[in-house]
């Protein structure tokens, strides 16, 4: 199948986009780029709405079937606060909020700002934008409002929809009230909508409408705009290799589709594409936040999509106890569970005699994302979750990809702990030198894919130079994720890593240029440089070094950090130094920082404008 969707890229996508439901059918699966774009036109001509494929169109048929069941964190055995519901519901719901988009203004093209916590409103809101057209821009809710702000403006976003607040690991977080007076003030901004989530009264401006009771209020229909296939779905701000966070934008069909397929082919979902019932009703459980896109295409998009019940859950998996997350899987006999490597580290050291106490008996696929997986802690996954039973589908992809580009096959391809497997249908990967040759098995090399797929990102909003130069200048012809890796001899793939500035930490995506602006907003605080040192849990560690002035102290930083970027984003470490090693150029020499960190030996000071610093930067790690 593989071989059959390379070489005849169109027709596979001609197959596969009959699962969805058009409004107009498309004239042209795939129009070539015109200019040396790569992407080229998918499904010219074809109009759908992304809120039509995901729910309205299962009503008619599968109204009563359960399309989502949220828990809340303060949910017990004995006291169970939990919201249930069917397609029916839900699709009623998108429209009254749909309409009350409307009301506020929202039309085919406006940028609405979402920055709400994990309840159902989230995943409503963002459907009830692709209902009439809006472009959903949502910001993780675990961000400062300074970071939403600055995504929210940078989108144009006219319309925000926020909550009073959230609830994690016991405590409230707010939301609303901490959004800026400037911000509220800016003219671009015509309406906030505030959900009232924690009962938590707020400050209002003339700009301010509740959620309640206008959306109650509304009318429980709103027709499905019909969507140009490459219109604008949603812009999702992730980091890169420059402190300026990227708006990556993803268009309608080609990565609705995109999603959709890839989560059927690698989980082996039905949904109610084909139902088998009443019996075999899927289950889907991902701990991702819908603010990143795990969540998007994994937890919005394609498990409504495909007419699965998706299991959401509001707070931290490991709260309020560290089995939470099993205790659900056994609770809803979820079918599919999908979650990240740094969970299962922390789950596979602290609970490991939990697992004993569930079946686990409804489970069938397990998967990962986010971060390479280590063999220990894959194997851990597969006897004490899996039960020895169940595939472990390894997904590989990225914000840009809209869905996966490696990934086993469950219950087709074999497994290998540690290994992405191989592409998804109709990628076709290489792994080149830095020269652009193709590295041979088992040499390390750069990622990169050689053809076009309907869910690759269309553009960085308003900055599409920038798109080709970061992913299509580098090997033309080809897309450059970014990632080191390899391909062994029966052509599975094994991830290393960023090949760039970019860190993650417990999966969350950061650039060190990004870290090191915030830090240097910091007062005191001269310049600074963020190194990734390697984690048991979080897979890698943020180390900073800074060069302060008067009495700075570590903890300014830390909270400073977390304030700004959230929790994810403190510094395990941070040492004061009197410079920083510098090239002629100015250019910080991370890599000598590292070695330092780590003891290694250092080759050559040569290129350093001050080489007589590395002795005081041994020093500041050693009193430390
Ligand atoms: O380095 C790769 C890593 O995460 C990066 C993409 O991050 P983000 O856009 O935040 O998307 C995360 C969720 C898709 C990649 O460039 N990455 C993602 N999945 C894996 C991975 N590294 C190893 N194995 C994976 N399965």
């Amino acid at each position: 199948m593989w071989k059959h969707s390379v070489e005849n890229m169109e027709s596979f996508w001609d197959s596969q986009a009959q699962m969805i439901p058009w409004m107009t059918p498309y004239k042209t699966v795939w129009e070539k780029p015109l200019a040396d774009d790569f992407v080229g036109t998918w499904f010219d001509q074809g109009k759908l709405n992304a809120a039509h494929v995901c729910v309205d169109r299962w009503v008619q048929n599968h109204g009563d079937e359960t399309a989502l069941i949220w828990v809340s964190e303060e949910d017990t055995d004995s006291s169970p606060k939990t919201r249930v519901f069917s397609y029916r519901e839900l699709s009623t719901y998108i429209s009254q909020v749909a309409n009350f988009l409307h009301a506020c203004g929202v039309k085919k093209g406006t940028r609405v700002g979402i920055w709400l916590p994990m309840i159902p409103e989230v995943i409503v809101t963002q459907l009830a934008c692709a209902k009439i057209g809006g472009v959903a821009v949502t910001v993780f809710s675990g961000f400062s409002a300074t970071n939403a702000e600055q995504r929210f403006l940078n989108a144009g976003c006219e319309v925000i929809i926020t909550a009073d607040g959230g609830r994690r690991r016991g405590k409230e977080f707010l939301l609303r009230e901490t959004l800026s007076k400037e911000f509220l003030e800016n003219p671009s901004i015509s309406k906030v909508i505030t959900y009232n989530n924690i009962s938590r009264s707020c400050k209002t401006t003339e700009k301010d409408l509740p959620w309640h009771e206008n959306v109650s209020s509304m009318p429980t229909e709103c027709p499905a705009e019909p969507m140009d296939s490459e219109d604008p779905l949603f812009l999702l701000y992730t980091s890169g290799t420059t402190g300026k966070p990227k708006g990556i934008l993803h268009t309608t069909a080609g990565y609705l589709l995109y999603a959709m397929s890839t989560m059927k082919h690698v989980w082996g979902i039905n949904g109610l594409l084909s139902p088998q019932l009443p019996h075999e009703r899927e289950v889907w459980l991902n701990t991702a936040d819908v603010g990143w896109i795990t969540g998007h295409s994994y937890l919005t998009y394609a498990p409504f999509a495909l007419g699965t019940t998706v299991v959401l859950y509001e707070g931290a998996p490991t709260y309020p106890a560290p089995d939470r997350i099993f205790q659900l899987i056994d609770r809803y006999k979820v079918t599919h569970f999908y979650t990240c490597p740094t969970l299962l580290r922390q789950l596979s050291s602290d609970t490991a005699s939990y697992t004993k106490k569930y079946s686990f008996d409804s489970l069938k696929v397990l998967g990962t994302v986010g971060e390479p997986i280590d063999p220990t802690t894959w194997r851990w996954f597969f006897e004490h979750v899996g039960k020895s039973r169940c595939p472990i589908v390894d997904t590989y992809w990225q914000t840009e990809t809209g869905g996966y580009l490696l990934s086993p096959f469950a219950g087709t391809t074999t497994l290998k702990p540690g290994s992405c497997g191989g592409p998804f249908l109709s990628i076709d990967p290489k792994i080149f030198r830095e020269d652009g040759s193709e590295a041979s098995p088992g040499e390390k090399g750069l990622l990169c894919i050689s053809k076009p797929w309907p869910g690759i990102m269309r553009s960085i909003f308003q900055d599409h130079d920038r798109f080709t130069r970061e992913y299509l200048k580098r090997f033309p012809g080809h897309y450059f994720t970014g990632d080191e890796a390899y391909k062994d001899v029966d052509g599975d793939i094994w991830i290393i890593g960023r090949a760039d500035d970019v860190i993650k930490v417990s999966g969350h995506r950061f650039g060190t240029a990004e870290l090191e602006a915030t830090v240097n907003e910091f007062p005191d605080v001269v310049e600074s440089a963020a190194i990734a040192i390697r984690d048991e849990i979080k897979g890698h560690a943020i180390i900073m070094f800074v060069v302060g002035k008067n009495s700075i102290q570590s903890n300014d930083i830390k909270d400073h950090m977390k304030k700004k970027l959230g929790s994810v984003a403190v510094p395990d470490r941070v040492y004061f130094v009197p410079d920083l090693p510098k090239t002629r150029s100015g250019k910080i020499v991370r890599r000598l920082l590292r070695n330092i960190l780590l003891k290694e030996q250092i080759s050559e000071t040569s290129t350093l404008i001050n080489p007589e610093l590395v002795e005081l930067l041994y020093q500041s790690v050693r009193d430390e």
